[in-house]
C-alpha cells in the first residue's frame, strides 16, 4: 500500500457567502482567535505525518502565500525587540511544510480546483483538506483517515452525521456499515432534499483519494451551480473501486459561513489559555444580561 505523502487544499473559491469580508482577503486566511484557519489546516497534516502541501490558490489569495513565506522585517524588528518566543512562533510558521501553490485560473468548482493537482500528485493516492473546515479533535483528523486508508485501502471520505433539516447542504452518502464508524461507500448525492436523502451522513471535508480521480473529474460535466463537483466524481469512483466513508471524532467547523466563523471563534477562545478565563467570564455576563432583556 503506497504511503500517503501529499496534501492538496483547495482555496481558490470565491467565499460568497461570507462578503464582505471575502472582497479582498481570502476567507482561509481568516483568524480564528490568533491564527489564519490555512494554518490550522497546515498544523493538522504536520501532525499527521503529511509534509508536502499543495494550495490550490487563485486570484486575491496572495496573504497565502505571504503568511507562509519568511518575513525578514518582523524577525528583525522581534529581534531587535528581544520577542524571542514570538520571533519562533512567527519563523515556525515558514518551516511548517513544504508548501507548494498552483493557481486556478477561474473558480468552476472544487472538483475543478483539484484537478489542477493532477501534475503534482501523478498516480499516487494523496489527501485532501478544505479550506475553510478545521476540526478539533483528539487524534488529528487527518490522522483518522490516513489510518483508515491504511486499513481498509481504497480512497476514504471523511464524514459527519448532521441534523436531517440539514442535509441539503451538504454531499450526502450512502453505504453499508463495514465498522461502527466506517461505511463501504456505494452512492453520494450533492446537496439532496431531505425526502431524497440517503442517510443524514454528510461528507466534511477530508479525503483520501486514489489517483483513479482524475480521469473521472476530467470527464465530470458541471454540476450544481454550473461548478464542477467532486461529489459527482467521487460517486461514480464508488462505482468503480473500494470508496469508505469515515465517522471521524471531533468537533467540525465550517468557517465559509458566518455561523460556523462565529461557533469556531468562541470556542477556540475557550480552549486557548491566555483569553479564556476572562472571556469565559464575559460570555457568562453577556448570557446573564441576555436572559434579563
Ligand atoms: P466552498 O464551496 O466552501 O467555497 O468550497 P466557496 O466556493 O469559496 O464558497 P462560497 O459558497 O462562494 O461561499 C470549499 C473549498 O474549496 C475551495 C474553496 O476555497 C474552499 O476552501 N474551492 C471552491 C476552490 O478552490 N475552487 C473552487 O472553484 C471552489
Amino acid at each position: 500500500m503506497k504511503k500517503i505523502t501529499k496534501v492538496v487544499i483547495p482555496a481558490a473559491g470565491l467565499g460568497t457567502r461570507f462578503l464582505p469580508a471575502t472582497k479582498a482577503q481570502p476567507k482561509e486566511m481568516l483568524p480564528v482567535v490568533d491564527k489564519p484557519t490555512i494554518q490550522y489546516l497546515i498544523e493538522e497534516a504536520a501532525a499527521a505525518g503529511v509534509h508536502d502541501v499543495l494550495i490550490i490558490t487563485s486570484r486575491n489569495k496572495r496573504a497565502i502565500e505571504d503568511h507562509f513565506d519568511r518575513s525578514v522585517e518582523l524577525e528583525l524588528l522581534l529581534q531587535e525587540k528581544h520577542k524571542d518566543d514570538t520571533l519562533e512562533q512567527v519563523r515556525a510558521i515558514s518551516d511548517m511544510a513544504n508548501i507548494f501553490y498552483i493557481r486556478q485560473k477561474q473558480a468552476l468548482g472544487l472538483g475543478h480546483a483539484i484537478l489542477c493537482a493532477k501534475e503534482f500528485i501523478g498516480d499516487e493516492p494523496f489527501a485532501v483538506m478544505l479550506g475553510d473546515d478545521i476540526v478539533h479533535s483528539q487524534t488529528p483528523c487527518l490522522k483518522q483517515m490516513i489510518d483508515c486508508y491504511e486499513t481498509y485501502g481504497g480512497s476514504v471520505i471523511g464524514g459527519q452525521s448532521v441534523p436531517w433539516d440539514e442535509v441539503s447542504r451538504y454531499g450526502i452518502i450512502a453505504g453499508q456499515d463495514v465498522a461502527d464508524n466506517v461505511k463501504r461507500v456505494t452512492r453520494l448525492v450533492e446537496k439532496p432534499a431531505r425526502e431524497e436523502a440517503p442517510s443524514n451522513l454528510a461528507v466534511l471535508g477530508r479525503y483520501v483519494l486514489d489517483g483513479g480521480i482524475f480521469p473521472l473529474l476530467e470527464q465530470t460535466k458541471p454540476g450544481k451551480g454550473g461548478e464542477i463537483q467532486l461529489t459527482d466524481a467521487l460517486d461514480e469512483l464508488a462505482r468503480r473501486q473500494s470508496v469508505y466513508a469515515l465517522n471521524f471524532e471531533g468537533r467540525h467547523y465550517d468557517i465559509g459561513n458566518k455561523l460556523g466563523f462565529l461557533q469556531a471563534t468562541v470556542e477556540y477562545a475557550l480552549r486557548d489559555e491566555q483569553v479564556s478565563q476572562a472571556f469565559r467570564r464575559y460570555l457568562t455576563d453577556i448570557l446573564e444580561q441576555e436572559i434579563k432583556k
